[in-house]
């Protein structure tokens, strides 16, 4: 189509010279202009199939001293601001890259709607201090010892290199500074921002509130929010609603990352609600203890997202000399829709956040019995499950809870990490040699910033815990949160958990997390420094995984958090997947899998096949069912092997052995969710499609058959339609008519029909472009 009207254009531009009598193209000239042009037309033709993906992969920052404008692009994304006669970096643009021949003119303060709104509030800055008259979200906003509290930022200097760039800004009058930092990635567009205030004035100030960025969007009326809402055993609901003038807070003041909201969002322009569709901005925040995103739609429907640390409760006393660095956040554009927002940010988190961004393995397959045996945990019945593990497939074992100290319950034991020895009579070693021999590696689980009461190290040490002295400690699950922000404290945690990866061969630790913080006092503190424990707590987190990675940087780590509480672009950074729910019943899992895949790669979370009836819920389901629920993800087993029949086993392993085949499609390809979760339809399916589109991975579920309605074609997204793609079954049934091969259009626009019937059936197919092996 395109080559046509491209030869079209050729003709007319041939014709018109022709007519115009005097020029006409010599044949040579003709020729040479007719390659151009279909160069460009197979180039853009490119960039049609690809649209839905990221079309290019290069990253650029300018600056004009003209115009004092500031260019960042990469991928398909343009983000421009620039210095406005007031020296405040005001924003321009976000959205589809532009040419960089497309000026763009200097930007000037917009002033405010009458004589009392002063402009500072109308203009949308990138970055604004609380001072001026300002009435929107503040990015910044402090107390300064004299009783001041008026801060104005305006712009010093930049420097550019490569795809970063910092920006130093400065308050009118005080030696107060902030740097800007600005990193734009080449594959997917996506901006991190941050910035870190400096006081180099000689008194004390105290920082009251630290946003690492404000994203500024078009002023309009149609913006659409989605957010990721939940609780413990039902995290991951995705909320919608419409936005209006006001103010929408998401924030947790739990100390660390929750359940309840998660630090994503996504803004949506227009009202068709689209995988594919409408421009999409989105987000999330880098960190993974109390945290805020501001969502605010001001009296012109100008929107501004602001997010950073909390500011509730907080207070961060900078000496002179001394800074503060705020979290991250992450934000990018989509023009296709949400579907396109979440493979962009699940390929910006593969490739450029995670520890094995450089280099890739497949997640192994993991075995693990919390579900099974809960704290009920020795030698002998680990050594028989690890047996039977092996046989299906297993690459990994994992021992949970009740391992370690007098842990028979969760009443007692966290903080005593040496080896229940009637549980575990001569260490762990025989068990892991065992491991080891029949082929796997070894996990344990840990929950290192914990202890209760009766334990040990509490017994020792009731001082290290979170509280005020004096008053009540509160406690969450039999457990208190170790203050991690004390050095003493960092670095006991630290040892106990060098000792354990020195002294055993462990390839994988489940960091567990169960209960939020109270009373968070750091009495041991001087008094104007104790208010740091929101950030020192969880820099001192991040300080001890990353030093573990490197003393033993064969070592993988899960984020757990009693179910999925503490997953957030901060703890991906150092650990290697994440629990997405403690809720392992594969329909309910559906839901709660699609909702965390708006914000996180399916191949960071981690899918258990656990018993049926399972004990959230007690809904029966089959084996296969529960696979393929659970095989859209890591796939992970928590079923008691010892009760499975010789048919399960059977059963598992060829599902794994299928798994094998289709996890890396699964874990580092891009998703299409075709049928989302509802409660108004009984269906589910989802397709990953490989890197270079040379396969597909197609699961589908019903929830339960009524009045003989046929299961709905699927038409899938994302192939080459000139290939041919062979029709692999996994497992389920297909209408008879579906061909063993076809084209990739074939399979997009006349679909897939499959026949699935009854209750809780599922299905899945492998289509493999002919020729691949
Ligand atoms: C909560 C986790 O989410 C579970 O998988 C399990 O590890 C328990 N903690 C153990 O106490």
């Amino acid at each position: 189509m395109l080559f046509l009207s491209m030869t079209w254009t050729v003709e007319r531009f041939s014709r018109s010279k022709k007519l115009g009598g005097n020029n006409a193209m010599s044949r040579g000239r003709r020729t040479l202009l007719l390659l151009c042009l279909l160069l460009m037309a197979s180039l853009l033709s490119a960039h049609t199939l690809r649209a839905d993906n990221s079309i290019r992969t290069d990253a650029k920052i300018s600056y004009d001293p003209q115009t004092h404008v500031f260019r960042l692009a990469g991928a398909d994304i343009s983000y421009i601001f620039g210095v406005n006669e007031r020296q405040q970096l005001q924003s321009i643009y976000w959205g589809q890259r532009l040419p960089d021949a497309d000026s763009i003119a200097s930007v000037h303060s917009v002033g405010g709607s009458s004589s009392f709104d002063p402009p500072i509030n109308a203009t949308q800055q990138e970055y604004v201090a609380w001072g001026g008259g300002l009435y929107v979200t503040p990015d910044v906003k402090v107390t300064f010892a004299d009783g001041n509290r008026d801060l104005v930022l305006q712009y010093v200097s930049h420097q550019i290199d490569g795809n970063h760039l910092n920006i130093l800004l400065k308050d009118v009058q005080r030696e107060v500074y902030v740097t800007l930092s600005y990193t734009v990635d080449a594959e997917t567009g996506i901006l991190a921002r941050s910035a870190r205030i400096e006081n180099r004035t000689n008194a004390a100030l105290t920082v009251e509130e630290l946003n690492a960025a404000t994203w500024n969007l078009p002023a309009a009326s149609d913006y659409q929010l989605y957010q990721l809402t939940g609780k413990w055993a039902g995290e991951w609901n995705l909320q919608r609603q419409s936005m209006h003038p006001g103010k929408t807070m998401m924030e947790s003041r739990r100390g660390s990352t929750g359940d309840e909201i998660n630090p994503w969002f996504a803004l949506e322009r227009g009202v068709s609600q689209g995988e594919q569709s409408d421009d999409v901005w989105f987000g999330a925040l880098g960190w993974s203890g109390s945290w805020q995103i501001a969502i605010e739609q001001d009296y012109v429907h100008q929107t501004r997202i602001t997010g950073g640390y909390s500011g509730f409760d907080f207070a961060y006393h900078l000496a002179p000399g001394e800074s503060l660095h705020s979290p991250t956040f992450y934000a990018g554009f989509a023009q296709h829709g949400m579907g396109e927002a979440s493979r962009l940010l699940h390929r910006y988190e593969l490739h450029a956040l995670v520890p094995q961004r450089a280099n890739w393995r497949p997640r192994p397959v993991l075995y693990n019995s919390w579900e099974a045996t809960g704290f009920d945990v020795d030698e002998a019945g680990q050594e028989v499950l690890a047996e039977k593990a092996a046989r299906i497939g297993v690459e990994r074992f994992v021992i949970d809870d009740g391992w370690f100290g007098q842990r028979n319950s969760d009443h007692a034991g966290l903080g005593d990490w040496n080896v229940n020895s009637k549980k575990f009579p001569h260490g762990l070693k025989p068990l892991i040699d065992k491991v080891h021999s029949l082929g796997m590696d070894f996990g344990l689980w840990v929950e290192p910033e914990m202890v209760n009461a009766d334990s040990d190290l509490y017994r020792a040490h009731p001082d290290w815990v979170l509280n005020f002295p004096g008053r009540p400690r509160t406690e969450e699950r039999n457990q208190m949160v170790l203050n991690l922000a004390r050095p003493d404290v960092r670095a006991y945690v630290y040892g106990v958990l060098d000792h354990l990866l020195s002294s055993h061969d462990i390839a994988f630790l489940k960091w567990d997390y169960n209960r939020n913080w109270s009373e968070p006092g750091w009495p041991s503190a001087a008094l104007e420094d104790q208010k740091k424990v929101y950030v020192d707590y969880v820099q001192n987190l991040y300080g001890i995984l990353a030093q573990l990675r490197v003393a033993h940087p064969g070592v993988e780590i899960e984020s757990c958090s009693g179910g999925g509480a503490r997953v957030d672009l901060g703890i991906l950074q150092l650990t290697d997947e994440a629990w997405p729910s403690d809720n392992t019943d594969p329909f309910d899992r559906l839901a709660i899998q699609n909702g965390f895949s708006y914000a996180y790669a399916p191949g960071l979370m981690m899918s258990w096949v656990t018993d049926s009836p399972n004990w959230v819920n007690g809904r029966a389901t089959s084996l296969p069912y529960r696979f393929l629920s659970s095989m859209q993800g890591s796939l992970g087993i928590g079923a008691n092997l010892n009760q499975w029949s010789a048919e399960e086993i059977q059963t598992a392993k060829t599902f794994i052995a299928q798994y094998k085949l289709i996890r890396p499609i699964v874990q580092q390809g891009s998703l299409y969710r075709l049928i989302e979760p509802s409660g108004d339809s009984p269906y589910v399916v989802t397709e990953s499609v490989s890197r270079e589109r040379q396969q597909a991975v197609v699961f589908a579920f019903l929830h339960s058959s009524q009045q003989r309605l046929a299961y709905p074609p699927v038409y899938l997204r994302g192939l080459d339609p000139e290939v041919n793609y062979r029709l692999k079954v996994l497992d389920g049934n297909l209408n008879g008519s579906v061909p063993a091969s076809a084209s990739g259009a074939f399979w997009m626009h006349y679909g897939l029909h499959f026949n699935l019937r009854g209750d809780y059936e599922a299905a899945a197919l492998l289509l493999e472009k002919e020729g691949v092996q």
